[in-house]
């Protein structure tokens, strides 16, 4: 299993530049189950500091979270209280009877789970991932989600890496690396339909910044705090790193960085960062 980014360290500034975008389209698909959604039993898979949990919340029955780093679930206990079943464990064998909950969100999770190049790799000859894990996973949501009930799980393509993210131009080859990790829209659908979901939408998000307020700092690749709300950053050498560095201290000198920023944003608005994917059990 992958562990490129270290949640152990990066758990207690992960709120300062991660938000929950799509819950709204979290929301309508588990709203189209039979069961009312005030009563549904929801888990987050991958939950992290609990942020999608937190803004779930008001709108469901009963919810539980499970994530396997316990610095991520110790902000999600701070946040949460008592009120959430929060567990630590793996999301590819979850300790969960079958037929557990009437819905199940991820969010962010999957490119976390494959082997891939690191930062001292050529991705272009990195062998083609068969994505067992996704794929075990995706089998273990199918198994612990009722009859009828939805998964729903955000992530994103590999055109969203390269042109939703105005930074991902600065560091292409972090996110060639990123992107052997993750399957492509069409191998996602592709790992759902074997699992035996239904799938009722696929939708990029258009409106969503996961990076929330920060996202468009100029200055934001130039602090390790920045980068560290997202995880491609961790994959660039040091080579490539001070290439990013350098370009933005130069753009931002010259005077040219906001018609970067602003060419950049026309991409990520037609595109969108990710893509929520709501299958039907
Ligand atoms: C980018 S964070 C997303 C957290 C949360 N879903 C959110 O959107 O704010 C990815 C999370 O997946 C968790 N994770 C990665 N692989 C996992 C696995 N195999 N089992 C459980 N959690 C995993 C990490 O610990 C981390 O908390």
């Amino acid at each position: 299993m992958s562990q490129y980014a270290n949640y152990a360290l990066d758990s207690d500034s992960y709120d300062t530049t991660r938000i929950p975008i799509g819950v709204d389209t979290i929301l309508a698909s588990l709203d189209r189950t039979p069961i009312p959604l005030s009563q549904q039993v929801l888990l987050e898979a991958g939950c992290g500091t609990g942020n999608y949990l937190h803004a779930l919340y008001p709108h469901v029955g009963s919810l539980a979270g499970i994530d396997f780093s316990e610095g991520m679930l110790t902000q999600a206990r701070r946040k949460l209280g008592e009120q959430v079943g929060l567990s630590c464990g793996s999301i590819l064998d979850m300790a969960f009877e079958g037929e557990s909950f009437d819905g199940i969100t991820c969010n962010q999770v999957i490119h976390h789970l494959e082997e891939g190049p690191s930062a001292a790799d050529d991705p272009a000859a990195w062998k083609p991932c068969h994505f067992r894990n996704v794929t075990q996973f995706i089998q273990e949501a199918y198994r612990v989600l009722r009859p009828g009930g939805a998964f729903v799980i955000n992530a994103t393509s590999h055109e969203q890496f390269r042109d939703g993210y105005w930074w991902a131009d600065l560091i292409p080859v972090a996110v060639a690396r990123l992107s052997c990790r993750m399957p492509d829209l069409d191998q996602l659908k592709q790992i759902l339909t074997t699992a035996g979901f239904d799938i009722e939408a696929v939708s990029p998000d258009l409106d969503g910044i996961l990076q929330g307020p920060s996202y468009l700092d100029p200055q934001g690749p130039l602090s390790e705090a920045w980068r560290a709300g997202d995880s491609t950053w961790s994959l660039t050498s040091d080579a490539e790193l001070d290439d990013a560095r350098q370009r933005v201290t130069r753009m931002n000198a010259e005077g040219t960085m906001q018609a970067y920023l602003d060419e950049r944003e026309k991409k990520r608005l037609a595109i969108g960062q990710t893509t929520f994917f709501c299958g039907r059990k």
